[in-house]
């Protein structure tokens, strides 16, 4: 097993390039089935859960190659409507190709998706929605079998803005008769990217990033190029960690806006930060003193997917910070890997408070899910000596190479690879 090796107490300096955005190109790489021909995705990011869904595709029939940075998809072989067990089970998130298969195909067939670390992660208003368009969906042994021959476009209402269930539901009214218009729909700004590039490759949709979308179903699709807009939660991610261990950090190719929660509270805790078109720059001492009450939201409130980072780079420091986690309902596995090293945070149902104490220490710990192992990363940069991260799939299911990018600005860290197999 592969581990991440960090010896903390470096300041931080440097530039870098955020990458392309894992819940956006998820999404658009399900929407891709959409059109019977080719699609260009540029910017797209080299992560564990993008192959995942590259192996969907490949199973569905259809081709797809990396041309340097871009993924060249081409869904006009698409031969099957099934997706089997075993890639349902490597990313929960591939619900997200039933609307898509039902659009295309009139038929869909996949594995339900499991819980995650996050919890029960139910997909009731996915299938409730699904069903108002004239899917019939039935869940047999673990599995769900669907039928839309004819879906009719209609007017749909999210009990809660699900970002998943939006998508979903997008993807399937491109494929139903008239138009739909989803209410309560989830606002993040991946859904305006599904949107811009759903409208490249022909498809009539408009109102994403409000709470209402409105898609015109079954329109001619054309080939389509797209550029996948970038990751703000990475980008979240290594604001935080340059926040934390003190120093300066411009990151391009971000959207400030996108960020304005996260930099509100790294504001809060005593870092500058500036922004501009297409840029970032955040400067601290890296002696952070509270952010007062974090609340996750759905967008634009506090990103529920920056909140361990965020806790993570408020460890070491003064004052203590409430952090109130509204989303989903067991996103603090983080923490005791965390406490592990010195971390003082106490946890009631969906209250944590986290402490600042005068030093971190450097342990052996392990991911226990995506944004908990980046918690890591950033704990592991201001604790006094060496930390050791196991577990690290989780963390490459969503970052092309933290490595890399926080050696870039100054760290002491490394993939240690474990030793080759001794041969009989
Ligand atoms: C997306 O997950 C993201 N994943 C998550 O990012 C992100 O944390 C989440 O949105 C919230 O922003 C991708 O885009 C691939 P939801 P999703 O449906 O769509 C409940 C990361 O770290 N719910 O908005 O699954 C659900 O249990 C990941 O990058 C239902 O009850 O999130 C959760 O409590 C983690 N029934 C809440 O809604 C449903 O049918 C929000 O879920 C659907 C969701």
């Amino acid at each position: 097993m592969s581990h991440i090796i960090i010896r903390g107490g470096r300041r931080l300096e440097g530039a870098l390039t955020v990458q392309g955005a894992k819940n956006s190109v998820l999404p658009i790489l399900a929407a891709t089935i959409l059109h019977p021909g080719q699609t260009v995705l540029q910017g797209c990011p080299h992560l564990s859960d993008v192959e995942a869904s590259i192996r969907i595709l490949r199973h569905l029939g259809c081709k797809a190659r990396w041309e340097g940075e871009a993924l060249v998809v081409d869904a006009g072989s698409m031969s099957r409507r099934d997706i089997p067990d075993h890639l349902m089970r490597e990313m929960r998130s591939s619900v997200i190709f039933l609307g898509a298969i039902l659009a295309r195909l009139g038929r869909a067939e996949m594995s339900y998706p499991g819980g995650c670390e996050l919890g029960p992660r139910p997909i009731d208003l996915h299938l409730t929605a699904l069903r108002q368009l004239g899917a019939e969906l039935r869940e047999e042994g673990g599995r769900l079998r669907c039928t839309a021959q004819r879906m009719a476009g209609r007017e749909i209402a999210l009990s809660i803005p699900s970002v998943g269930a939006t998508e979903n539901v997008i993807l399937a009214a491109c494929g139903a008769e008239g138009e739909t218009t989803i209410f309560n729909a989830a606002r993040e700004p991946e859904i305006a990217d599904l949107q811009a590039f759903l409208r490249a490759m022909g498809c009539q949709v408009r109102g994403a990033g409000s709470s209402t979308v409105c898609v015109a179903g079954r329109r001619p699709t054309r080939d389509a190029v797209h550029t996948v807009m970038p990751d703000r939660i990475a980008a979240a991610t290594y604001l935080a960690a340059v926040a934390a261990a003190g120093g300066q950090v411009e990151l391009h190719r971000v959207n400030y806006r996108h960020l304005s929660t996260v930099t509100a509270a790294l504001h809060g805790a005593g870092c500058q930060i500036t922004g501009g078109e297409g840029r970032v720059v955040l400067r601290s001492d890296g002696a952070l003193r509270s952010a007062g009450t974090v609340r996750t939201a759905p967008y634009p409130g506090f990103p529920t997917d920056a909140q361990a980072v965020l806790m993570a780079a408020l460890l070491r420091g003064q004052g203590a910070t409430v952090f109130v986690e509204n989303i989903f309902e067991n996103r603090y596995r983080h923490v005791d890997e965390l406490c592990r090293m010195g971390a003082d945070i106490s946890v009631a149902d969906r209250v944590a408070v986290v402490t600042g104490v005068p030093r971190l220490y450097g342990a052996d710990v392990r991911a226990t899910d995506l944004r908990g192992g980046a918690a890591l990363l950033v704990a592991g940069l201001i604790a006094d000596g060496t930390t050791r991260i196991g577990d690290i799939h989780h963390i490459q299911r969503g970052y092309e190479d933290p490595v890399r990018d926080l050696a870039a600005l100054g760290a002491d860290i490394a993939l240690e690879e474990p030793p080759p197999a001794a041969h009989q």
